[in-house]
């Protein structure tokens, strides 16, 4: 038996306003998408923004269900948006961010494990890495330089 460690690197901004302006853009985006968010079960609202290779930004916020889990996450929302009306277009970035009826959200939220499995095909698909920044109501912003960066050792199509 051999024991291995798997690292990785994550940059973190101390607030949006340390962003580079064209994420900040983006990240605005994301909170108007939140504002859409349909989530009167959790009042935890998420919205997301995503830049195509094309200057496009395509939105998506949390859509939820009295049938708990046909309800779906605001990245999920806005990646399948983006494939589904630009199939040819790469997805350079993604911007989230969440807050919280009944609380500040006071750290960054990072995707899910389905949405990160989600993001993880399309880098796949578009073989270039899609980079992300996610934060919470305010405070901290993380940025990772591909989604893969969050998710070691990613199931994908090699193994199919
Ligand atoms: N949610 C997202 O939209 N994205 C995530 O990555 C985490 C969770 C949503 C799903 C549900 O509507 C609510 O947040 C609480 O889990």
């Amino acid at each position: 038996m051999i024991e291995k460690q798997i690292s990785t690197t994550i940059q973190l901004f101390d607030s949006v306003s340390e962003l580079p302006e064209q994420i900040q853009k983006l990240m605005n985006k994301a909170v108007e998408a939140r504002h859409t968010a349909y989530a009167p079960y959790s009042k935890f609202k998420v919205g997301a923004a995503l830049i195509l290779e094309n200057g496009e930004v395509v939105m998506g916020s949390n859509q939820e269900n009295a049938s708990y889990p046909s309800g779906l996450c605001a990245e999920r929302t806005a990646i399948y948006a983006a494939g589904a009306n630009y199939p040819n277009q790469k997805i350079k970035t993604i911007a989230i961010t969440a807050t919280s009826e009944k609380q500040e959200v006071l750290e960054p939220i990072a995707p899910c494990g389905a949405c990160r499995q989600a993001i993880a095909e399309y880098e796949q698909k578009q073989k270039e890495p899609i980079e992300i920044f996610f934060t919470g109501s305010r405070g901290k912003v993380m940025h990772v330089k591909s989604l893969l960066d969050i998710l070691p050792l990613a199931f994908d199509n090699k193994f199919l």
